[in-house]
């Protein structure tokens, strides 16, 4: 059963009303809740039931909060943004036959892109991407992107589109601040949390538009761009018989990340599977 919602705060209405004619449709339904299990559980749940593309789920605090690779994300009350939306593949203009749901992870690339470019406007911050779509400053993570899709006989049905934006130091444990920052950590003073979450609804808006229209060939070179990391990195990749050394050597042209192997010299391709990052 969907939780019961909340009225959605006055800044946040305000802050997406001044960008209203970027947002094409974008929250015109808006979900807001003080707590769920997780906001990617709810919206799958709207999703299922019939929302439509652009619903927006938001919760101050998170009980299960989940990222990739079946990690915790630590979701504590108002120190952080946790985000769902539903996409909808018509929309998206992806088939619905098996090949859509290899097309449905391009649109996480296009949301990295979308919420480094947000997250720069709105802060200042020099946001990267780590391949796929974790957006880091110095090293460090700041938000991360969760897409699950949901696929029926007929093919995909919605993708639900999650992140997570640390907006205070408290949005992570002490233990992993080598690795995880936050806006306000990086800023050194307060910002308005309506702004970042409203500009990073517009920027999806615009660029899952621009996917539709014209594919993944529209924001795979500024992907390039905010990844300096995808090309002349050090990382390890996962195989069926262990981790692999190697350099990244850009991303191809459906986003599949290169890395030239240290063993062989021959490029792999990373299409989903785990990278580790030195
Ligand atoms: C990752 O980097 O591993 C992805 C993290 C995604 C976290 C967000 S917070 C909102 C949404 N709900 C979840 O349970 N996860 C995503």
């Amino acid at each position: 059963m969907v939780p019961t919602a909340i009225k959605v705060p006055s800044p946040v209405r305000e802050a997406l009303g001044r960008r209203a004619h970027r947002l094409s449709g974008f929250a015109s339904s808006l979900l807001w809740f003080d707590r769920v299990s997780s906001t990617n559980d709810v919206a799958e749940q709207l999703a299922a039931a019939g929302a439509e593309h652009g619903t927006v789920v938001v919760a101050e605090d998170q009980e299960r909060g989940r990222g990739r690779q079946g990690r915790t994300w630590f979701s504590p009350a108002g120190s952080g943004l946790y985000v769902s939306v539903v996409l909808r593949p018509e929309e998206l203009r992806l088939a619905r036959g098996p090949e859509s749901l290899a097309a449905a992870s391009s649109v996480t690339l296009a949301a990295g892109v979308a919420l480094a470019e947000a997250l720069r406007t709105s802060t200042g911050l020099p946001v990267e991407i780590k391949w796929p779509n974790d957006l880091v400053v110095g090293g460090r993570k700041l938000c991360g992107v969760l897409a699950e899709a949901s696929a029926a006989v007929g093919g995909l049905q919605h993708v639900v589109l999650g992140f997570g934006i640390n907006v205070l130091p408290a949005a992570f444990p002490i233990e992993l601040s080598d690795r995880a920052t936050s806006i306000e950590a990086e800023l050194g003073h307060a910002v308005d949390p309506a702004e970042v979450l409203a500009e990073g609804l517009a920027c999806l808006a615009e660029r899952t538009r621009a996917f539709a229209s014209g594919g993944l060939g529209t924001i795979l070179d500024r992907c390039r761009e905010l990844s300096p990391s995808s090309s002349g990195a050090s990382v390890e990749v996962a195989a069926p018989h262990g981790w692999y050394a190697g350099t990244t050597a850009g991303l191809d042209r459906d986003g599949a990340l290169l890395v030239r192997l240290a063993d062989n010299g021959e490029i792999h391709r990373v299409i989903a599977g785990e990278v580790r990052w030195h």
